[in-house]
């Protein structure tokens, strides 16, 4: 038994605070019965339903890896009600999407109904590696590449280590595309990285999240996980 405001947000319904406010609102209803008691503690066998919604966290749990387009937002809804990633995978099973990616960045992203995993795939030690590959105005140097390796300052804290590779410099156009595997996910994490080192990212494409990469998707296509992709998902976050 889970208390009520956790099943709905690990049904990727909403925040675990938003779902307080629904639930003391008298939104939320377990079997039938209108629930605002705070405590009140459910069962993933129950029915849920929020504002009339079966928000049915009993359902299979399914994976799918988009190769995300430009100019899509990463989220489940759009108060200006421009198109979301979500809005490009055909399911009726609601999923959402595991972790961001801005909206100018496109590649590799996960969307799931699995709240565990996204969870566990989001939390800040979960470890798991993320190649992104970045078009920067300017070169940087060695040594400006060395410090995006150690750690830069971003939002008054350190960076975790990471691995930087030059990919390309043209010196004509004076344009560079550097790789750059990071853990961590922090809002805006690879333009902020940069921007502390002085240069723009002009382009950025995430490559790969954790083993998955999405060469053989194109922009806006996706393809369901197998089971063995997502019993090697839980392996990285449960080492
Ligand atoms: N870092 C960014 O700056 N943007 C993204 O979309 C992902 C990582």
């Amino acid at each position: 038994m889970e208390r009520l405001q956790k099943i709905i947000a690990e049904a990727g319904y909403c925040s675990r605070r938003k779902a307080e406010e629904l639930i003391s609102q008298g939104c939320v209803q377990v079997n039938g019965q209108t629930i605002t008691e705070m405590g009140f503690k459910a069962s993933f066998q129950d029915t849920i339903t929020v504002n009339g919604t079966n928000i049915s966290v009993n359902q299979d749990k399914v994976y799918y890896l988009l190769n995300k387009p430009r100019g899509i937002i990463t989220s489940t809804t759009d108060d200006k009600k421009r198109k979301t990633v979500v809005d490009l995978i055909e399911t009726d099973i609601r999923i959402y999407p595991v972790g961001r990616l801005d909206y100018d960045t496109t590649g590799a992203l996960l969307l799931t109904n699995d709240g565990e995993l996204t969870n566990l795939l989001i939390h800040p030690r979960s470890n798991v590696e993320k190649l992104y590959i970045a078009k920067v105005k300017g070169i940087p140097t060695k040594e400006e590449l060395q410090k995006l390796a150690s750690g830069v300052n971003i939002d008054g804290k350190k960076t975790h280590q990471a691995k930087v590779k030059m990919r390309k410099m043209d010196k004509k156009n004076n344009i560079s595309v550097i790789a750059l595997t990071i853990h961590e996910g922090k809002n805006h994490q690879v333009k902020k990285m940069f921007e502390a080192i002085g240069y723009e990212v002009i382009k950025l494409r995430r490559e790969r999240f954790a083993f998955l990469d999405v060469k053989d998707l194109k922009s806006g296509e996706y393809r369901k996980l197998n089971p063995k992709e997502v019993k090697q998902l839980y392996g990285l976050v449960n080492q």
